[in-house]
């Protein structure tokens, strides 16, 4: 692939497995550009960022629901939420604004020789409300996903999901 962002965007996994090593300051800070970089329906960005890198931290999210046990491994988790409120949130499209954040995350983290996974939060009410009690968040701040990421400790092939089926040219 001649492409560098068309080959990261295809060739992106989910990470699990991570070695012991941190993730430098530097890398931390070129995600949060990334996940900010992504569009938002009226340019609102009604986003916000935890970042944990502290083990204990870290280990608290770790049974948030039954999917994210590789939390325990993970040198740095970042918590999305996303802001409801009509004054500086989105209350329409801040699930959607999320996403973009996320994947924007995800496959920067990818570029920079790390892996990492999204873990699903909203719209599970039973997850949000683990998350809404750890941070003591504010009402209108819903915690949207967490993503766990590190050095990969696991190499996966990229999965070729084209289906020409799901394809419609011109109309249905
Ligand atoms: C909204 C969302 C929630 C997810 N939640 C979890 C999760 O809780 N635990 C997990 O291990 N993976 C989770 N994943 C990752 C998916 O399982 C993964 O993206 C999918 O199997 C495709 O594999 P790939 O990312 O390696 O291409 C989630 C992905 C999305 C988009």
């Amino acid at each position: 692939m001649e492409n560098e962002a068309l080959r990261n965007i295809l060739t992106r996994r989910s990470i699990r497995k991570y070695t012991d090593q941190p993730v430098e300051e530097e890398k931390i800070d070129l995600l949060l550009r990334a996940a900010m970089a992504a569009p938002s329906a009226r340019n609102i960005q009604p986003w916000e960022f935890i970042v944990l890198t502290k083990r204990e931290s870290i280990d608290k999210l770790a049974t948030f629901s039954p999917y994210v046990g590789m939390l325990r491994d993970a040198p740095l988790a970042i918590v999305v939420c996303g802001r409801t409120d009509s004054e500086a949130g989105s209350p329409d499209y801040w699930v959607i604004d999320c996403a973009a954040a996320v994947q924007n995350i995800l496959l920067a983290a990818h570029a920079l020789g790390l892996g990492g996974v999204w873990l699903g939060v909203h719209p599970r009410r039973e997850r949000q409300d683990v998350l809404e009690q750890i941070f003591k968040l504010p009402e209108n701040v819903v915690p949207h996903s967490v993503i766990s990421i590190g050095y990969p400790a696991e190499q996966k092939e990229p999965a070729n999901r084209y289906r020409d089926d799901r394809v419609h040219r011109e109309t249905w």
